[in-house]
C-alpha cells in the first residue's frame, strides 16, 4: 500500500512512520508534502529516497481552495491508498478531508477529545492533569475530531514545562503512529493504547 505523508517542520513523526514501513510491512511511502519549503523534513525524506513536493501555503494567502488545489496534483501524482499527517499545521477544509474519508490519519498532541487544537501541553499543565499524552485519529471535517484509533499515555510530572511535557511524549508519538499505521492497512482499525 502507498502512504502519503504530510508534513510542516522537523518531520520526526514522518521519519518514524517512513521507517517503519520496511522488511515484510504491507505499505512504502510514496511521498513526502510539505506546505513550508523550509520544513527539515524534506531534506530527512529525501535523504531516505522518498519523493517530496512543496505546495507553498504563503503563496496562496487567504486562497485556501487554490492552496488545496495545488495540494491535490503531487497527492493525484502519487496516488496514495492512505495519507497520513504527520506535523502538518495546516487546517485542511471539509471538502479536501472528504475526498480522503476514512484514508487521513493524524497525530494529535493531546489525549483526545481534550485538548483540540494548539498548545496541548501547556493547557494540560495548566488544568492540573495528572496524565497527558497523544491520539493518532481518523481525520474527518471537524478539527482534531475523528474516530480515534490509539493512544498514548504520560505522567505529567510537578514543575514540567510544556517543553518538558512534549519531549516525554514524542517518543511515545514515534511509537504509537507506526503501530497504527501499521493496523490500519493491515486492516483493523480497534483501539489501542500505550502502554
Ligand atoms: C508533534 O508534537 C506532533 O504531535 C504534532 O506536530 C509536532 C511535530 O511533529 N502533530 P514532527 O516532529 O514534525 O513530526
Amino acid at each position: 500500500q502507498r502512504v502519503a505523508i504530510l508534513i510542516s517542520g522537523s518531520g520526526s513523526n514522518m521519519v518514524a512512520l517512513a521507517q517503519s514501513m520496511q522488511g515484510d510491512h504491507p505499505a512504502r511511502p510514496c511521498l513526502v508534502l510539505s506546505n513550508d519549503p523550509q520544513a527539515g523534513g524534506l531534506a530527512k525524506a529525501q535523504a531516505m529516497g522518498i519523493p517530496t513536493a512543496v505546495v507553498d501555503h504563503r503563496a496562496f494567502k487567504g486562497d485556501r481552495a487554490g492552496f488545496e488545489a495545488e495540494l491535490l496534483k503531487p497527492l493525484r501524482d502519487a496516488q496514495p491508498d492512505l495519507i497520513a499527517l504527520a506535523g502538518f499545521m495546516r487546517v485542511l477544509s471539509a471538502d479536501f478531508v472528504r475526498r480522503f474519508e476514512g484514508r487521513m490519519l493524524n497525530i494529535h498532541p493531546s489525549l483526545l477529545p481534550k485538548y483540540k487544537g494548539l498548545n496541548t501541553y501547556a493547557r494540560a499543565i495548566e488544568a492540573g492533569d495528572a496524565e497527558a499524552g497523544c491520539t493518532v485519529h481518523e481525520v474527518t471535517a471537524e478539527l482534531d475530531d475523528g474516530p480515534i484509533l490509539g493512544q498514548a499515555r504520560v505522567p505529567v510530572l510537578s514543575g514540567d514545562t510544556p517543553a518538558t511535557l512534549a519531549a516525554r511524549i514524542l517518543p511515545l508519538e514515534h511509537q504509537l503512529y507506526p503501530l497504527v499505521l501499521r493496523r490500519v492497512v493491515s486492516g483493523q482499525r480497534d483501539f489501542i493504547t500505550l502502554p
